[in-house]
């Protein structure tokens, strides 16, 4: 099959989140498995151009029609870890990917409604008919509303989409000035419950409602989150569109890119170890606590890494902070957020515990302490407010490092409480807890310290069992593939 990615982000060259990541895994495990994949992303100036290989030009003078105009374009074609991608590049005032900054400007709307536009008069030029389009968040709502309205009509009959959401919380609500720049025009028809009109401002157009009503099939990341977006307000206003077209709606779980996640070999880790060489792990612990300045006793790491957002879990985050301070644990924090405030906040706390030698928070991203920390620590801690999926969760279990996560989305469908789930009691791989609350978390916390310090030999089982299983691509890459081949027969 020939399948195309349209999106914002591709791991390594452009990412900000999880997104970056599944466009990277998702295409390599469909590319193994025989298809023809291509990704198509926006040319912009602050990726990381050391990671694209062979780049050049593949297509010169592309004119795409916006407004009262057209903007002259360029597309690049460059290899990223053996994967095509093509790079949409507009020369235009507006300067829509030369900025400092993947996303957060007052145009965004524009900016990701001009990529959208872009990309299909790209293949409509280049005579480019793939069997599906994969789209993905709101950046690329457009495309399939574009497709079908527009481009098929000039004779792009072929294609088929396949919309995922990443995140509903980011919709891509914008003013209706949108239809004129990009042609669609038809104020009336647009703007409309059926098509584009958002749930809540009814003056707005929404992109991801638009990738959700014109896409032959609509996933979000995970089985548990699908149900939640659709059932309750994780769905954003956007419930009432996804319940209407539940038939061509569900969840698949990520899955995790296990050649670059694996303590077998992870050239970012100085000791290597499987289930059968566990002990080498406990090097990694060493590792970590030399680096950090933390103190060497016998006592069990926990960790947070990543992103530092109200989604996470800001404030719970730092209460397991002070909770495993208190309780006989050394904390590991490595993260930072998009707002100022949040980081602002964290630092204050890490002058607090400077002199602490059981704890360091370290307020940036560096992805070689984040393996350190994955194969170092004994547990980590996910108190998400909504997890659509999650990736830590995985890369933690993938590293025998017991998670200890909040009971929603993605987190529901990958960890299994040692003490109260129903799964059979070998199948059991971290601890869960359901309040958004200190109780809650501090309940699952005592539970996790309490099992390292008392029963290690059960501690250890668990770390095992987490090690056993397998949230690689392969499943994942079956089902996104079986549902390509229904959207095709249809
Ligand atoms: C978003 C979600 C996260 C998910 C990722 C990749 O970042 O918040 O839960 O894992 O997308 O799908």
């Amino acid at each position: 099959m020939y399948i195309i990615m349209v999106a914002s982000e591709c791991a390594p060259v452009s990412k900000v989140g999880g997104l970056a990541d599944v466009i990277y895994g998702l295409s390599r495990e469909l590319e193994v498995r025989g298809n023809e994949v291509e990704i198509i992303l926006p040319k912009y100036d602050c990726m990381r151009y050391d990671h694209i290989f062979g780049l050049e030009l593949a297509y010169q003078d592309l004119w795409v029609p916006w407004g009262a105009n057209a903007i002259h374009c360029s597309v690049w074609f460059g290899f990223v870890n053996g994967r095509k991608c093509f790079f949409i590049d507009p020369h235009s005032d507006e300067n829509f990917f030369n900025r400092d900054n993947y996303y957060g400007y007052p145009d965004d709307a524009i900016r990701f409604a001009f990529f959208s536009k872009a990309t299909l008069e790209f293949m409509l030029k280049i005579n480019k008919r793939p069997d599906i389009i994969h789209c993905h968040d709101w950046q690329t709502g457009l495309v399939p509303v574009l497709l079908f309205e527009m481009y098929k009509p000039q004779g792009m009959h072929h294609p088929r989409v396949c919309y995922t959401v990443h995140n509903f919380r980011y919709q891509g609500i914008t003013g209706t000035n949108i239809l004129s720049l990009t042609h669609l025009n038809q104020l009336d028809y647009y703007q409309h419950n059926d098509r584009l009109q958002d749930n809540v401002h009814f003056t707005a157009l929404n992109f991801m409602k638009g990738g959700i009503v014109y896409s032959n099939f609509v996933t979000t990341v995970s089985p548990k989150h699908a149900w939640e977006a659709q059932h309750t307000e994780q769905g954003q206003g956007l419930g009432e569109t996804l319940h209407i077209h539940k038939d061509k709606f569900g969840g698949i779980l990520n899955g995790l890119d296990y050649e670059v996640w694996n303590p077998e070999i992870d050239p970012l880790i100085p000791h290597h170890y499987t289930i059968e060489t566990l002990d080498n792990k406990y090097g990694n612990k060493k590792a970590l606590r030399d680096r950090l300045l933390l103190r060497e006793e016998y006592k069990p790491l926990i960790a947070y890494v990543g992103r530092l957002d109200v989604q996470k879990g800001v404030h719970l985050i730092q209460n397991a902070l002070f909770y495993s301070l208190q309780n006989g644990a050394q904390f590991v924090l490595l993260g930072s957020s998009p707002e100022e405030s949040i980081n602002k906040e964290f630092l204050r706390i890490k002058q607090e515990l400077n002199d602490n030698e059981d704890c360091h928070l370290e307020i940036g991203f560096n992805e070689e302490l984040a393996h350190l920390i994955y194969a170092g620590a004994d547990m980590i801690i996910m108190p998400s407010m909504y997890e659509p999926c999650g990736l830590a969760q995985m890369i933690a279990l993938r590293y025998g490092t017991v998670p200890i996560v909040r009971a929603v989305g993605g987190l529901i469908d990958t960890i299994f409480d040692r003490d109260h789930s129903s799964k059979a009691i070998t199948a059991h791989n971290g601890y869960v807890f359901q309040e958004a609350d200190h109780i809650a978390l501090n309940s699952a916390m005592s539970r996790a310290i309490g099992l390292w310090y008392g029963y290690p030999n059960e501690f250890r089982k668990l770390v095992i069992q987490g090690m056993q299983y397998n949230y690689s691509w392969q499943q994942s890459g079956q089902h996104y593939f079986n549902i390509y081949e229904l959207i095709r027969n249809k």
